[in-house]
């Protein structure tokens, strides 16, 4: 009975995620899908027997990490051959022509501009979706993809028994903006375009997070033995019978004018629609056809894409003017004579670096071309040589920080300039209070860019130590700071007391300590004294840090002022030392060991054990040599590691035997949130 009502309350959210999702036509609220999805939740949480993972319930995703497996594609992911003008899409149809001697079918569709993906349907059910990764094998990210609504997990009928089927996953343009305009708050770094946001999204290691993000996702390519129809076209058809959202705008073109005008159409068209698009794709429609042709190593013979034109505007460079950043480097930004572009007023562009810079043989006035491409902030690509009459001045890297005078520095193999005036430098000093204050830092509420200027400028913070002296009185003297905010900002000051060591690590932005390092060096020196008194050789022994983090934490903790800093954060009790539920799951065991892990486990992941090594002092890596300290395996350990091991005498440690090396015998604690489980 509670089986029947599971199994239809099911069928009737998945028809509601079909309609909504794919056909862009609801018919209940969204308040009633939820009370129904949440009814839905309920039950299986009272009947886990009936568990399904391709419940409408397990698109919520998950927060148990999870590593990624690489999966080989069993047909592999080849590019398109690009073309950037009709003339080639003219040659390209009179290589189809004399390769099939025949007449033929020509099928235009919309080159979506996100992240390929590509599914397995086995009885109906989605049972993997892999990435595109270098074309022969891919990330297994079914976890995430589930969370997709324009993806069905159950097909609805007359499907073959087993197929794959590939496309796009896309971040619409609205959930794009929403998405930057958030980071900007938090002060996060911003996506360069929706492509970025899509394929960063999609490799999150949190599926909730992944479901909260609103991907959409276009199919355009099905393939196995079985398949519905003899032609592209109508393969796609079918496709979208099953439940899958195909692009309507799909075309059948008999003729190479057909092809221009659906190329002409979309060139306008396309900026109305709610994803990003980059081109259009023209493919042979008969899979017959389509096998004739065959391919070349890297891409099908049937099918080409043709680029749109990135819009490009010229106006003049008035001056070029440098921003200093948190971390002291130094990024050169052009101003530039207003210039509509893409729907936008441009005024600045950036020019990335010096070596960017030198290569555009920039002078002042010059005309230059500036493009948007499908990134954010303009680039300026090229200077107008045939518009430059009078010759101004050139444009020359500065050798003073624009802030603080100081003299700029380069580090080796980097591309950008630096102040290395980090404690005296106003930009680095309040971009060093903004990252302390930071969600992912201290996460100190009320202390947002403007106030951190405000108190600054009035001497109330000099540096992040400062912010645990603010005075309730004095923050609320301040402009736009009423009672209330100042108190909330003590308040959240306090709380921040709480906040874990690797975060209070990471927090203290040392240059090149990101969230993940910050963790490895929590973990592997357990307390800031010990972590301050680390040598090179004991900081390059941790797993994955390497000579320029080592050097920066070195750096970092030779400056007597950073010394009296961490004096002073200790004394206000900021936590300094691993907790102690964290202490437990770690050990030395492993230490200055090299270990290789192959296969899959029965109880941890392999991300998981990765984590589990690190922890116990050991250093994970891919591949076996002479220096590895032993393997360890699981199932189906991989034949050529396997061999190598033989041959070098190197010892297979399995699952069992390896719990009990680090644990006698117990199983391990891995936490799956925020620690350990944030697996490195
Ligand atoms: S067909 C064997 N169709 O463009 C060719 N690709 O360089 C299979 N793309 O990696 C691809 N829209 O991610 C095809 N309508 C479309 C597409 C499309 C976007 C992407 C795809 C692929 C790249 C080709």
């Amino acid at each position: 009975m509670i089986k029947e009502q599971i199994e239809s309350l099911r069928r009737e959210l998945e028809q509601h995620n079909y309609n909504y999702y794919v056909l862009s036509a609801p018919v209940i609220s969204d308040f009633e899908f939820d009370s129904k999805l949440k009814q839905l939740q309920e039950f299986e949480k009272a009947h886990p027997e009936f568990f399904d993972p391709h419940s409408p319930t397990q698109r919520v995703g998950s927060d148990i990490a999870s590593g990624f497996e690489q999966i080989a594609h069993i047909y592999p992911m080849l590019s398109l051959s690009n073309s950037y003008s009709e003339g080639e899409v003219q040659e390209f149809y009179e290589r189809v022509r004399k390769g099939l001697n025949e007449n033929f079918e020509l099928v235009c569709e919309l080159k979506y501009d996100g992240t390929s993906i590509s599914m397995t349907y086995e009885n109906g059910v989605l049972v993997r979706a892999v990435t595109r990764g270098d074309g022969e094998k891919g990330d297994d990210v079914t976890a995430n993809v589930k969370t997709i609504r324009s993806i069905p997990l159950r097909l609805h009928r007359n499907f073959p028994d087993k197929f794959e089927i590939r496309g796009e996953i896309l971040l619409p343009w609205a959930v794009f903006d929403e998405l930057n305009k958030e980071r900007e708050a938090q002060e996060e770094p911003l996506f360069a375009n929706p492509r970025n946001a899509a394929s960063g999204t999609l490799k999150m290691q949190n599926s909730s997070v992944v479901a909260s993000r609103k991907l959409d996702a276009y199919l355009y390519y099905m393939l196995g033995e079985n398949l519905p129809a003899d032609n592209h076209y109508d393969n796609l058809q079918a496709a979208h019978s099953f439940g899958f959202k195909i692009s309507d705008a799909t075309k059948v073109c008999k003729t190479l004018k057909e092809v221009s005008e659906f190329i002409n159409f979309w060139d306008t068209e396309r900026k109305n629609l709610p994803v990003a698009t980059d081109g259009i794709v023209i493919k042979v429609n008969s899979l017959n056809q389509q096998k004739n042709l065959g391919f070349t190593a890297k891409s099908p013979r049937w099918a080409i894409a043709y680029k749109f034109q990135s819009e490009k505007a010229v106006t003049r460079l008035n001056s070029v003017t440098y921003q200093v950043g948190r971390t002291g480097a130094v990024t050169p930004v052009a101003n530039l004579d207003p210039v509509q572009l893409s729907g936008t007023t441009v005024k600045r562009a950036t020019l990335h670096n010096a070596d960017v810079m030198e290569a555009l043989d920039l002078h002042i006035g010059d005309m230059v071309f500036v493009e948007k491409g499908g990134e954010i902030i303009p680039k300026i690509t090229a200077v107008d040589l045939d518009a430059r009459l009078l010759i101004g001045d050139k444009v020359k890297f500065i050798k003073n920080c624009p802030e603080c005078g100081a003299t700029l520095i380069r580090y080796e193999g980097e591309a950008a300039h630096y102040c290395p005036n980090e404690n005296a430098c106003p930009p680095q000093i309040k971009g060093k209070m903004e990252h302390f204050v930071s969600r992912k830092a201290m996460n100190i509420d009320g202390l947002g860019s403007e106030t951190i200027h405000l108190l600054y400028e009035n001497d109330l913070l000099k540096n992040i130590a400062d912010i645990y002296e603010l005075k309730v009185p004095d923050l609320a003297r301040l402009e736009r700071l009423g009672n209330k905010s100042a108190q909330n900002i003590k308040i959240s000051c306090e709380k921040s007391k709480e906040v874990p060591f690797e975060r209070v690590i990471f927090a203290l932005g040392i240059r090149f300590v990101g969230e993940t390092v910050a963790k490895k060096l929590a973990i592997a020196f357990k307390n800031i004294d010990t972590l301050e008194k680390a040598t090179y050789e004991e900081l390059t022994a941790v797993g994955e840090i390497g000579d320029r983090i080592a050097q920066s934490v070195l750096s970092y903790f030779s400056d007597k002022q950073n010394i009296d800093i961490l004096e002073r954060l200790k004394s206000y009790g900021i936590q300094m030392s691993l907790s102690e539920d964290k202490m437990k799951v770690s050990g030395d065991t492993l230490n200055g060991m090299t270990i290789v892990i192959s296969g899959t486990f029965e109880h941890h992941s392999r991300d998981e054990y990765k984590t589990i090594i690190e922890q116990h002092g050991g250093k994970n890596t891919g591949s076996v040599s002479a220096k590895t300290s032993f393997i360890l395996a699981g199932e189906n350990m991989g034949p050529e590691k396997l061999k190598k091991a033989e041959n070098l005498g190197v010892r297979i440690v399995n699952e069992a035997e390896f719990l009990l090396m680090i644990n006698g015998g117990k199983d391990v604690k891995v936490e799956k949130n925020g620690f350990a489980g944030t697996l490195f």
